[in-house]
């Protein structure tokens, strides 16, 4: 029997019949920081993990509060949780992921600890979360998320080759108008996201669209925006594609194209999409790129409901809802 009993220092002492797994492990928890940065991105990649540097820090700065990592008494991560505020106001809703635990001091309790230190953080509001296959029954049936959606689930596409643009369409529909991302399409992109998603997230894209190596190109009909995606460099070096919105698959389809087009010196690619968007699911398999893994969506309370038609790419799949 393993259990973490509080120390007078507000850090954990790990106490367990087995010794030899986790011998006098004393971990405390605390909000992640820049500083954490180069570490954070180091495991994740060691993980193969698509996770982009530059959302981790733009969640950083919007939730200040929600990504913790455990650390021990030397400094060194030994894991990481986030439920993250997603939208501009208090009535947004929350979203979790970055879940791991470093595999030598799995199953000390570290992450449930970890885990119920972020739970806190949303309190009464709703969450969601993307779980890997082994985690669904964890969270749904002994955790905090018993909402399952059961009408997709999200598939994690990436390779570390070469993908060809040129395997996608570049003829943009008549009317239609795609141009790189400029601070003065925020209002209209803000409005186009708050009509799919459902919450206001200004803060969100403008920080999202100005991150470091982070590219998005804009679609208008009319002065009005009809799509956007974004593509960013992961901690592998690969070209992660997300978000992608669009009305229309065609348009969504040379979004994706210049996007790539625009990220030359890529090394893999990697976008997640939704089970049931047909049309985006297409664009992967003629980019030869391969699903890696599923993952289950769950709720805490509610599913939030969405046009997953117009959903090509998911925004992040640790920090946002869409
Ligand atoms: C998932 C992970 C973070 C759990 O961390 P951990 O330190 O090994 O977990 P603990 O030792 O604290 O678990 C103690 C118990 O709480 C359970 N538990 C852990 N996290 C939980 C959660 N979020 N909700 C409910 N129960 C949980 C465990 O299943 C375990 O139950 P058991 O004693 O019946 O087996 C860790 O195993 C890991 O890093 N796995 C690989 C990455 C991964 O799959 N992350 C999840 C992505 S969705």
């Amino acid at each position: 029997m393993i259990q973490t009993v509080k120390a007078e220092d507000d850090s954990y002492i790990v106490q367990t019949e087995k010794p030899k797994i986790a011998p006098r492990l004393r971990f405390s928890i605390r909000p992640a920081t820049e500083g954490d940065m180069p570490e954070l991105k180091k495991i994740r990649r060691d993980m193969g993990i698509h996770d982009v540097p530059t959302v981790f820090q733009t969640f950083m700065k919007l939730d200040p509060e929600g990504f913790r990592v455990t650390v021990d008494e030397t400094g060194k991560i030994l894991g990481s949780c986030s439920i993250v505020l997603n939208g501009d106001d208090s009535d947004g809703l929350y979203f979790g992921g970055i879940y791991f635990v470093e595999p030598k001091y799995q199953g000390t309790g570290i992450g449930l600890r970890l885990y119920k230190t972020c739970v806190d953080h949303f309190g009464d509001s709703d969450c969601g979360i993307n779980a890997v296959a082994g985690m669904k029954k964890v969270y749904r049936d002994r955790g905090d998320f018993p909402v399952e959606e059961k009408d997709w689930v999200c598939l994690k596409n990436q390779t570390p080759n070469h993908v060809s643009p040129e395997v996608l369409s570049n003829i943009v529909p008549p009317g239609v108008d795609i141009q790189p991302f400029q601070d003065s399409f925020l209002p209209e992109m803000v409005a186009y996201d708050q009509a799919l998603v459902g919450l206001r997230r200004s803060l969100l894209l403008s920080m999202s669209c100005n991150e470091k190596n982070s590219r998005t190109f804009v679609a208008f009909k009319n002065g009005v925006c009809v799509g956007f995606g974004s593509v960013k460099e992961s901690c592998l070096g690969a070209a992660r594609v997300g978000p992608l919105y669009a009305d229309d698959p065609a348009v969504a389809e040379v979004i994706l194209r210049k996007l790539l087009e625009s990220f030359s010196d890529r090394k893999g690619f990697a976008m997640m999409t939704i089970s049931n968007n047909i049309h985006a699911n297409s664009f992967l398999r003629r980019l030869a790129c391969p699903v890696k893994e599923e993952c289950h969506r769950l709720y805490n309370k509610q599913r939030l409901i969405v046009d997953t038609s117009k959903i090509y790419a998911l925004f992040d799949i640790n920090f946002a809802v869409f």
